[in-house]
């Protein structure tokens, strides 16, 4: 049975909305098993039985948040060379910028030699201020519509075999 692994790591709920819209539409576009994990519960055994995967976070202080970036750290040696090939997509959530945090994340699945199957979707929530950032996010229906059709692309692509 196919397998999509969908990981993510939010502080504030905007990556956690991001990766639920994934989740369902990878749901709603295919039959494949999704593992839907939070980045403290995901380890090297569910990178290495899933088919794909999809990878939600912020960028906190220019770079990855600090719960994926474990999640990348404890994982990256375990499963090195054991992954190649495998697709992947991947989604940040920003307050005002997170290009940092793309760049990072993508050059970690270079590392695995992952196939990145669309571009990175950055999601600017636009908080600037210290309450805004520390502030519960609710992400806006352009942006979740355009998360749930990546999990829904991946999955269909998945599921078809064409990646
Ligand atoms: C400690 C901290 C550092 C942050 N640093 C950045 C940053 O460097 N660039 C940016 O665009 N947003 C930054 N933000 C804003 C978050 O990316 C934004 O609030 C986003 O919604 C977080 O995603 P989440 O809701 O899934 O936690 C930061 C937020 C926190 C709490």
């Amino acid at each position: 049975m196919t397998s999509l692994l969908i990981v993510h790591f939010s502080r504030t709920g905007g990556s956690r909305q991001l990766a639920e819209a994934a989740r369902d539409g990878a749901a709603e576009a295919s039959d494949v098993t999704i593992h839907y994990l939070d980045a403290g519960e995901a380890g090297p055994d569910d990178l290495l039985s899933a088919d794909g995967y999809l990878f939600a976070c912020p960028e906190n202080l220019a770079a990855i948040a600090g719960g994926m970036k474990e999640f990348f750290d404890s994982t990256y040696y375990p499963v090195l060379g054991r992954i190649e090939g495998r697709p992947y997509a991947a989604i940040i959530c920003a307050g005002s910028d997170g290009e940092n945090a793309k760049k990072q994340l993508e050059r970690i699945c270079t590392g695995w030699r992952l196939k990145r199957i669309a571009d990175t979707q950055v999601v600017n929530v636009a908080a600037q201020t210290p309450e805004e950032i520390l502030g519960e996010k609710t992400i806006g229906k352009t942006a979740l519509d355009a998360a749930h059709e990546l999990g829904g692309a991946l999955a269909a692509g998945l599921e078809l075999g064409v990646f």
